[in-house]
């Protein structure tokens, strides 16, 4: 028998994970185009979460520490701003680090729902949360949390005004005619709430350069493990050894991107299916959006929300938004 854990009885958890069929179509749709490419909902195995909660140590990510120092800045603001008795709702929610700070700050939360892809993490979030906040309905969903994907919010307990908490620049990762549909379809579940979003800032390419290439390697691990990750769930055979990080800033897009370049021409196998790599070809497994505080509010108002406050550090290296759901 597995080791008892006890929920606590303000917990529950919802699995609605991906199966293997739709990770092994993700893998297989990525890898037929060209330029081939993975979604970086890949990333994240248990072993993936951990390594980027070590990149949001790292001196040179600069995103994590400087988000939390604008939460502890502008807590009260932020608190007031959201109002009494709201239900909070995280999208990747990952580390419970923000949820706890935002927590222990917002006036009588109402509910708080976390919804992540990776189940350990947030298994082990959801239940450390539900200590701390005896009295407060905690409901976990294991899921994908795009546009299209159906959560039971409704089910969460509590009737005060749903809002959203998506920190650490994630909206970053879809391109922002991707992130415009996905902000819409949040207006609109979140109508009558909000949403505090974290959104990464433009400024200079070496700084940008540096925060996705870590001295110590860590990034460099964490995008390798993607192909680990697809080894163990899929029993395919990519050689760790035969690919390279590479991360830079593409200022034509606005963005930083992630690839795994091949050392080499090679053969890998995805379900008995073969895909041939030349030597230097490419895998883009991430992209990460930089906005301007105009950009980005422009994109919001044409995703249907109303841009309200905006608090940033004294470096301007990183925004947080509250957007208003009509
Ligand atoms: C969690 C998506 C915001 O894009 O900065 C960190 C992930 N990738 N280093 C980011 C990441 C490489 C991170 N996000």
């Amino acid at each position: 028998m597995n080791s008892a854990v006890i929920a606590p009885p303000n917990a529950t958890i919802v699995d609605l994970s991906p199966d293997l069929e739709s990770l092994q179509d993700a893998v297989i749709d990525g890898l037929s185009m060209s330029p081939k490419w993975l979604p970086a909902w890949l990333f994240y195995d248990a072993r993936g979460s951990e390594l980027f909660e070590a990149i949001c140590e790292q001196p040179e990510y600069y995103p994590t520490r400087t988000e939390l120092a604008i939460f502890h800045r502008h807590g009260r603001e932020i608190a007031q701003t959201l109002g009494e008795g709201c239900r909070l709702v995280e999208l990747g929610s990952g580390a419970d680090t923000k949820a706890k700070m935002l927590l222990r700050i917002l006036k009588n939360p109402d509910g708080y729902v976390a919804i992540d892809i990776s189940g350990s993490q947030l298994r082990s979030s959801a239940l450390a949360l539900a200590r701390e906040f005896p009295r407060l309905p905690i409901t976990g969903i294991v899921a994908d949390y795009g546009e299209d994907s159906a959560l039971p919010l409704e089910e969460s307990p509590g009737d005060g005004p749903l809002v959203g908490f998506f920190p650490g620049s994630t909206i970053g990762n879809m391109e922002p005619r991707v992130a415009e549909g996905f902000l819409n379809a949040w207006a609109e579940r979140l109508s009558g709430g909000g949403m505090l979003i974290g959104v990464d800032l433009l400024k200079s390419p070496e700084r940008l350069n540096a925060a996705y290439n870590d001295a110590a390697g860590i990034t460099e691990a964490f995008n390798l493990n993607m192909l680990r990750h697809i080894n163990r769930e899929l029993g395919t055979d990519f050689d760790l050894s035969r690919f390279r990080h590479r991360a830079f800033f593409n200022a034509d897009k606005s963005r930083v991107e992630m690839h795994l370049v091949s050392d080499g021409a090679q053969i890998v196998h995805v379900a008995g299916q073969p895909f041939r790599f030349a030597d230097g070809e490419s895998i883009h497994t991430e992209s990460s959006c930089k906005y301007s505080i105009d950009s980005f509010q422009q994109l919001a108002r044409r995703a249907g929300f109303e841009p309200m406050r905006v608090w940033t550090d004294d470096d301007s290296l990183f925004s947080v938004h509250y957007l208003r759901a009509p």
